[in-house]
């Protein structure tokens, strides 16, 4: 069976294929704001290129494998959930090959099996004259094919740096270009109409043309119909195909859990995403699930040895981003066994902050920093054998971890037993400042819990101690080989840090900068204020002391 990525790849070469085509059509039809004459110079240039052996085999191939792999993607997806760009153009694209019949028999078809001419006037005194409502069709026909073309060129761009460069510039294109061809077979149009007045005429362009006779036209009919049942055929026959299917895997169902315990079931042979989807749970997805933007994926905080290893291209994407070994895209993993997950970037995602090349090349944003450290673990750890040691560190790890990411934050460095975490990376330093002190109760509560429940082990309870500050900061890709992550650096990330490690003389759970209480909108005026002084740095910080998170407004 074809890997994704070749069919993916094949199916692009197909669609540039039937894009070419698509141009240099619309251009020809734009040809008659000239005149007639003129579109008929053109065609003469389409037909050299498009009916000769080689060209016939380009577009015909082009059209069969492009549609045969829609219907193939159309089987394979486990959801039919989707965002409505991507459902319009599937809608659209569906809806082509019912659409485009008449005309295709009445031109391509009717030369080949027929010996019979299809130049503009003829087909043009069809569409004006003899049967308009077709005219109509072919015209609906012709947006149909191109919005279906403008958004696959779209969506396939999007992600490319220099895109935002030329969107507009390509978007004027898109709007042009049907314009004048439109307006080209008005025109065209018109000439015929005007021409048909003329004595003769008609039946001279009928005879030059060797134009199908009625039992001739009965034939062409019949090949339509024909085409026509086997399309519908054949997308029954998808659909069926996914109802059996659908049948057939919920006996063997899985558990999806996502933060804040819900739980999503499903068939085996969904991926995380079409879970997600299904269960109307917003996720990030920007570029629809073709694996390619990354936005989807997610923190696999249990379940992630059972579940099947990444193929090659999700792992190249994986690499593209630095995600750590326990993360996954959503839209590529198909677990087979219960899994808890995390989503890890917000459902609005826009494709500028999918973490493409440019934010490894690093921006400056406003975010807000936290920092935070195990009180007196070392001391504790000492006479702890290695393995006990390690088993609690990981166990505090998935404490904190998963209350940063359910925050909306992003985990950033696990170091000794300290964590870095970024919030607001997507949405600016208030709603980080918010995120960041929803993160620092939801640490503290989970360290209580966890506390409790090594009682047994733990010769006092751990503590915790958390910094946080807000402001501008480097945001980027940083790091070589396997060890590429998401990280901050900047007076912001100095900062905070220092605020963290004033936990301990201030004996506090928790220090903030006062820009973190502003941005988030909270009165902290209760709490000790100072101003602490910052290696390196001339203007002391002005900070909030808070003695216990709990007592946070
Ligand atoms: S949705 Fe884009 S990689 Fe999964």
């Amino acid at each position: 069976m074809m890997s994704p990525l070749l069919i993916r790849r094949v199916r692009l070469g197909a669609a540039f294929v039937l894009l070419t085509y698509l141009i240099l059509h619309f251009t020809n039809h734009a040809l008659g704001l000239i005149s007639l004459e003129a579109m008929e110079a053109g065609r003469r240039w389409f037909l050299a290129l498009w009916r000769n052996p080689l060209g016939t085999l380009a577009l015909y191939g082009a059209i069969t494998v492009h549609g045969a792999l829609a219907l193939w993607l159309l089987y394979q997806r486990r959801s039919l959930r989707m965002p409505a760009w991507e459902a319009t153009q599937y809608g659209l694209g569906l809806a082509l090959p019912a659409l485009l019949a008449i005309h295709v028999v009445a031109t391509r078809i009717a030369w080949w099996q027929l010996g019979a001419d299809d130049p503009y006037a003829r087909i043009l005194l069809g569409y004006w004259v003899i049967a308009p409502a077709r005219g109509g069709w072919q015209a609906i026909a012709l947006v149909v094919a191109w919005t279906h073309a403008c958004l696959g060129v779209h969506y396939w761009l999007r992600f490319r740096p220099w895109y935002p460069r030329v969107v507009m510039a390509l978007f004027a294109v898109a709007l042009l270009l049907p314009t004048l061809a439109l307006a080209g077979y008005v025109a065209a149009g018109h000439e015929v109409v005007t021409l048909d007045r003329t004595a003769g005429w008609r039946q001279e362009l009928v005879r030059v043309t060797h134009a199908p006779n009625p039992a001739q036209s009965a034939r062409l009919v019949e090949i339509r119909t024909a085409f026509l049942d086997a399309y519908l055929l054949a997308l029954v026959g998808v659909f069926a195909a996914r109802g059996v299917r659908h049948v057939w895997r919920r006996r063997w169902s899985i558990r999806i859990v996502y933060p804040g315990e819900r739980v999503v079931t499903v068939p085996v042979g969904f991926t995380i995403l079409e879970a997600s989807r299904v269960a109307r749970i917003p996720h990030a997805s920007v570029c629809g699930g073709r694996g390619r933007c990354s936005t989807c994926r997610v923190h696999v905080t249990r379940g992630l040895g059972d579940l099947p290893a990444p193929s090659e291209a999700e792992q190249r994407v994986l690499a593209r981003v630095g995600a750590a070994p326990d993360v996954r895209l959503a839209c590529q993993t198909h677990p087979v066994r219960d899994v808890n997950v995390t989503p890890l970037l917000a459902p609005s995602t826009a494709p500028v902050d999918a973490l493409a090349a440019d934010v490894r090349q690093g921006r400056e944003r406003e975010l807000a920093v936290l920092f935070a450290d195990l009180r007196g673990f070392t001391r504790m750890a000492e006479p702890k054998l290695p393995y006990d040691v390690v088993f609690v560190l990981n166990r505090y790890f998935e404490t904190v971890g998963t209350a940063i990411t359910r925050a909306g934050g992003v985990t950033n460095q696990f170091i000794g037993d300290g964590v870095m975490a970024l919030f607001g990376i997507d949405d600016g330093p208030a709603a980080g400042s918010r995120q960041a002190l929803a993160a620092a109760r939801a640490m503290v509560d989970g360290i209580a819990a966890l506390s409790a429940e090594l009682a047994d082990d733990l010769p006092s309870p751990l503590r915790i101690g958390i910094g946080v500050h807000a402001g501008p900061a480097v945001v980027g890709r940083m790091g070589w080989g396997q060890s590429f992550y998401l990280t901050a650096v900047g007076d912001t990330v100095h900062v905070a840090a220092r605020l963290e490690q004033a936990t301990k003389d201030y004996n506090a759970e928790l220090v903030v900068s006062e820009d973190v209480g502003r941005y988030a909108g909270v009165d902290l005026s209760a709490f000790r204020r100072d101003d602490l002084a910052v290696r390196n740095r001339g203007a002391r910080v002005a900070v909030r002391v808070i003695a216990r998170v709990a007592e946070l407004p």
